[in-house]
């Protein structure tokens, strides 16, 4: 693998592969002096042009840890501002000898186009309604590190399956890995071919749940609402929120994830976010776990783990 753009298309031992290196990384990240030289020469540059905390810090530590030279440009502080393309931009970090740019563009495809101007590998960080193949196997990694294996488990994600690039790669990589994949959302934020993708989509939230391994709030983007695609916040919440009652719908050991930011009384509610059954914590530690394992793989390096 040269790129990481996106989950479509990535095989079943590359994604094995990328966990095991990723369960591997957690050892070093949970020891007292997290440091390797793994990444010892190499030029890591993070370039988000979309606002972000999980992602962006999570890949900084990821390379530092693995003592790589990290540096980051957010588009507001950059000369994006000033007007400069993002092509321009790439072919500007390409010649300070960058090994491995991160991005993350509002443009579905940005990152794919990026790969034409530039020598150095490319890990897609999200790109708009597209996909966001990082936060996918780092929840992929989650179920796995809950689950014991992610073949036949059922996953129902509930929420904005049309703007999301977390559903999208998960759709894709859970499949891959031959988990069930239902879907719960209201129509107007539901894509009309969706279940070509081999999922089933509900319209009623409780269907979905039911029996599920895994419960997968996706995160409301408020602005929608603006744009009528759901009439209120407090009718969302009641319609398609996740909260206690429905979580019993699901199998008595589910686990309840989130991507992240979550709108509290939203897509879950407030008591859930922090309950038993929520990994949403441990998703933000693997977050680190799996960018380690991408970087050092598209870096050039030899898998950490052999797998047979
Ligand atoms: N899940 C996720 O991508 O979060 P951030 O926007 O904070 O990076």
């Amino acid at each position: 693998m040269k790129h990481l753009l996106g989950l479509n298309g990535v095989s079943k031992d590359e994604i094995t592969q990328i966990l095991a290196d990723a369960f591997e990384m957690k050892k070093l990240l949970q020891k007292e002096k997290k440091k390797s030289d793994l990444l010892s020469g190499k030029s890591i540059i993070t370039l988000f042009f979309e606002n972000s905390t999980r992602t962006r810090l999570s890949f900084e530590l990821a390379s530092k840890y693995l003592g790589a030279t990290a540096a980051n440009i957010a588009a507001s502080g950059s000369s994006v501002a000033k007007g400069e393309t993002t092509i321009d931009t790439a072919k500007t970090i390409d010649h300070m000898a960058a090994d491995v740019i991160v991005i993350r563009h509002s443009s579905s495809g940005a990152p794919h186009m990026l790969t034409n101007y530039t020598d150095a590998a490319i890990v897609n960080a999200g790109d708009g309604m597209h996909e966001h193949p990082t936060q996918a196997l780092l929840d992929l990694m989650t179920m796995e590190e809950k689950k014991g294996s992610l073949a036949g488990l059922k996953v129902a994600i509930v929420g904005d399956v049309k703007h999301s690039r977390v559903a999208r790669s998960n759709i894709y990589g859970l499949h891959t890995m031959g988990a069930e994949v239902v879907l719960a959302g209201p129509s107007t934020l539901m894509p009309a071919e969706i279940e070509a993708l081999g999922v089933k989509a509900y319209y009623d939230v409780q269907k979905a749940i039911e029996g599920a391994d895994v419960v997968m709030g996706l995160r409301i983007q408020l602005e929608r609402q603006k744009k009528g695609l759901f009439p209120t916040v407090r009718e969302y919440h009641k319609y398609f929120g996740i909260n206690k009652e429905r979580m019993k719908l699901a199998k008595p050991d589910a686990i309840l994830m989130h991507p992240g930011p979550v709108n509290r009384g939203v897509e879950l509610s407030a008591d859930i976010v922090d309950g038993e059954q929520s990994v949403i914590c441990e998703q933000v530690t693997n977050g680190v776990c799996v960018r380690m394992a991408v970087l050092n793989l598209l870096a050039g390096n030899q898998p950490l783990v052999k797998i047979d």
